[in-house]
């Protein structure tokens, strides 16, 4: 079964890429990383750093998460991100996205033992 950190890598890393000038990024991770199975997920971000740089942020500034728990954590450097929108017009089962490149501080939720990333949060 699917732990909530392979969840979390299958969903949100994508350490080996660099999408810079690819606007089918998000139509094609959407897809291929099972997001657009059963609906279109609406919102997700992939990042683009090492998996040891992005688990490391679990050692980081503790912050309090959108739902209010306290497993948060900022990382304290920016990384190279990609968000992908769903567009407005889109319609399960075509789910079609704009993809944004950014580069932001990102918030991740950390659980278990080891303590590493289950749930990307925000990036700011
Ligand atoms: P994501 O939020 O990364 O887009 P998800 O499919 O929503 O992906 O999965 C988030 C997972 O992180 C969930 O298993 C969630 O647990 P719950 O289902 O119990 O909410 C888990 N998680 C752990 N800490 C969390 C937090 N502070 N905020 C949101 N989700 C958290």
């Amino acid at each position: 079964k699917e732990s909530g950190a392979m969840k979390f890598r299958r969903q949100h890393m994508d350490p080996d890429s660099n999408p810079s000038n690819n606007s089918n990024y998000c139509d094609q991770m959407m897809r291929r990383r099972k997001m657009t199975e059963g609906r279109c997920k609406p919102v997700n971000t992939f990042v683009h750093e090492p998996l040891v740089d992005v688990q490391a942020i679990c050692l980081q500034g503790n912050i309090t998460c959108k739902n209010g728990h306290s497993n948060c954590h900022k990382s304290s450097s920016s990384m190279h991100i990609t968000e992908c929108r769903l567009t407005n017009g889109s319609r399960y089962p075509n789910c079609a996205y704009r993809t944004s490149q950014k580069e932001k501080q990102i918030i991740v939720a950390c659980e278990g033992n080891p303590y590493v990333p289950v749930h990307f949060d925000a990036s700011v």
